[in-house]
């Protein structure tokens, strides 16, 4: 019989979930898995990379994440989850791969190029944060994933971890495959202020966020920027507010607005007000879940322990295999 793809992905837990993670990650998740086998867990190692200085609020923000997870609709009973810092098998083959990784695969990984660029607030020159994308090729090939389902944003690291697994392989045996990136297709939302949907930018509606909170998020929404008055046509291609309609509306209310938008027949006022209805409404079943596992602190800790069990039992075998291939002694 053949076995299942695995799949592998994980998530930094740097604050609570909003809807740009909903659409650009765990709606995909949620389907995945009917059709593989899936590992999720929460990179807390990989935040501490960035926010090595103040760590008060990690762990809060990792059995927050496991709460959105299980809130949209990922289940134990299908789904593998865990905490990547209990399992300190990772931490092992980390520093494995970091003897057999050129550091200048590193210093050339555009992502790395980027974030060292952008982010001023913080002194990034460490080698931890140099050395993420081999934490993150320890993440995936501990596991033996086929696929990992990420953004673009992070397919240079499952590109880095393929080249390693390939020397590793190449120096010690074959040990390794080598997994592949599925990109997740996403729907163009933005945040309210049209940049992309960003924690840091403060624009941004989030999973737990109540229904009051989305209705006057909604309302300032930057719509077609062309459009300054009610009676001047707009243009639902440009506007952020019709790529949330086509996302939570009915088709009858996305034509309507579709027409009535260009010939100026609706206000972008009563646009928003009936997009708001329709996305509190979507987003109640994710609120109702969320609400039983909140009461249920035990719940949510046992599913962390039962997934980090069925996670360490693979990654103590991988380690006994990369232990022998190189030659050291259990
Ligand atoms: N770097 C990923 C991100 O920021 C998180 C991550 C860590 C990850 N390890 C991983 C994703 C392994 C996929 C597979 O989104
Ligand atoms: Fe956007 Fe709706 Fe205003 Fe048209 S009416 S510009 S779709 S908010």
């Amino acid at each position: 019989m053949n076995r299942k793809k695995r799949i592998l992905s994980g998530m930094r837990p740097t604050g609570p979930l909003h809807l740009g993670n909903l659409h650009g990650a765990l709606a995909n998740w949620v389907e995945m898995q009917k059709e593989y086998e899936c590992f999720f867990f929460i990179a807390d190692w990989h935040a501490l990379t960035s926010d090595y200085e103040d760590t008060s609020l990690i762990s809060k923000y990792v059995q927050n994440m496991m709460i959105d997870w299980l809130s949209v609709g990922l289940s134990p009973d299908k789904s593998t989850f865990f905490v990547q810092s209990h399992i300190k098998e990772h931490a092992e083959l980390f520093l494995i791969l970091s003897m057999i990784t050129p550091v200048p695969w590193l210093e050339r990984n555009p992502t790395y190029k980027e974030q060292i660029a952008q982010i001023s607030d913080k002194d990034l020159s460490t080698l931890g944060f140099l050395g993420y994308p081999v934490l993150q090729a320890a993440d995936i090939i501990m596991y033996k994933a086929d696929g990992v389902p990420v953004g673009v944003d992070q397919v240079p690291h499952v590109e880095i971890t393929r080249e390693i697994a390939r020397r590793f392989n190449h120096f010690y045996g074959k040990v390794f495959s080598e997994p592949k990136a599925i990109l997740t297709k996403t729907p163009k939302i933005l945040g309210a202020d049209r940049r992309k949907m960003s924690k840091s930018y403060n624009n941004a509606i989030y999973l737990s966020d109540k229904p009051d909170i989305i209705a006057s998020r909604v309302a300032g929404m930057i719509t077609d920027p062309q459009r300054a008055r009610k009676t001047d046509a707009g243009n639902p291609d440009i506007c952020n507010v019709f790529e949330f309609h086509k996302l939570y509306s009915n088709s009858e209310t996305v034509n309507r607005v579709n027409n009535e938008c260009r010939s100026a027949q609706i206000g972008c006022v009563e646009c928003k007000k009936i997009m708001a209805q329709n996305l509190i409404k979507a987003l109640e079943p994710i609120r109702d879940k969320r609400k039983y596992y909140e009461a249920r602190p035990e719940l949510v800790d046992e599913i962390i322990a039962d997934g980090c069990d069925k996670a360490r039992n693979i990654a103590q075998q991988t380690m006994k295999e990369v232990r022998s291939a190189i030659k050291l002694r259990d």
